[in-house]
């Protein structure tokens, strides 16, 4: 029974396609599965993990980031697969269509760094504290609105850590 839910299991399939076919989306370990989803590959099954876990908290919570769709382990994939690729943890996500903050300017980047600044507060007030962020978010031009992803290593943080946060903010709260 199992098995025959795991072989008609259509979203299984795409991804299984898209990592044999090296439909690679951006970066060494994001491929495209179809359009607006992505799966994102880590061989480390606790950091997989984490980042679904922070990303599906995140929002819920309607912090701005790509909704998380489904979590795949190995096994799923392929029990008896000898390439390193069937071999890890993936996540489903929606993609995002975006430009990195950073190569934004002008009048846009004002807004992103605006909403940027509003986010990391609700983040904080959620208790958890972002890690290398910067580097990781993504700027709608067409909705102008920015995207926070890769929670691989974001936590909970302590009393201490979230007051520190919240310090750093004010900085830039007008
Ligand atoms: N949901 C997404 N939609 C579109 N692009 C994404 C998405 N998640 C990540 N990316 C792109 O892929 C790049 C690498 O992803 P990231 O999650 O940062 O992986 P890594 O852990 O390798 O840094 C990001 O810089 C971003 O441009
Ligand atoms: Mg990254």
């Amino acid at each position: 029974m199992i098995t025959k839910a795991i072989m008609n299991d259509k979203l299984l399939n795409d991804l299984k396609d898209a990592i044999k076919k090296n439909r690679k989306y951006v970066g060494y370990n994001i491929y495209s599965v179809k359009d607006g989803m992505i799966a994102k590959g880590n061989n480390v099954e606790s950091r997989a993990l984490n980042e679904y876990i922070i990303g599906r908290q995140l929002f819920r919570n309607n912090i701005s980031v790509p909704e998380m769709y489904r979590f795949i382990s190995p096994y799923l994939l392929d029990p008896k697969a000898e390439d390193p690729l069937l071999k890890e943890w993936y996540i489903l996500m929606q993609e995002i269509k975006g430009v990195g903050l950073l190569n934004v300017g002008g009048e846009d980047r004002k807004i992103a760094n605006k909403q940027y600044v509003s986010e990391l507060e609700k983040i904080s007030q959620l208790g958890i504290v972002a890690e290398d962020v910067v580097h990781n978010v993504l700027f709608d031009e067409k909705q102008k609105k920015i995207y926070f992803t890769d929670f691989e290593f974001w936590k909970k943080g302590t009393p201490e850590e979230i007051e520190k946060t919240y310090a750093w903010l004010k900085k830039y709260r007008k």
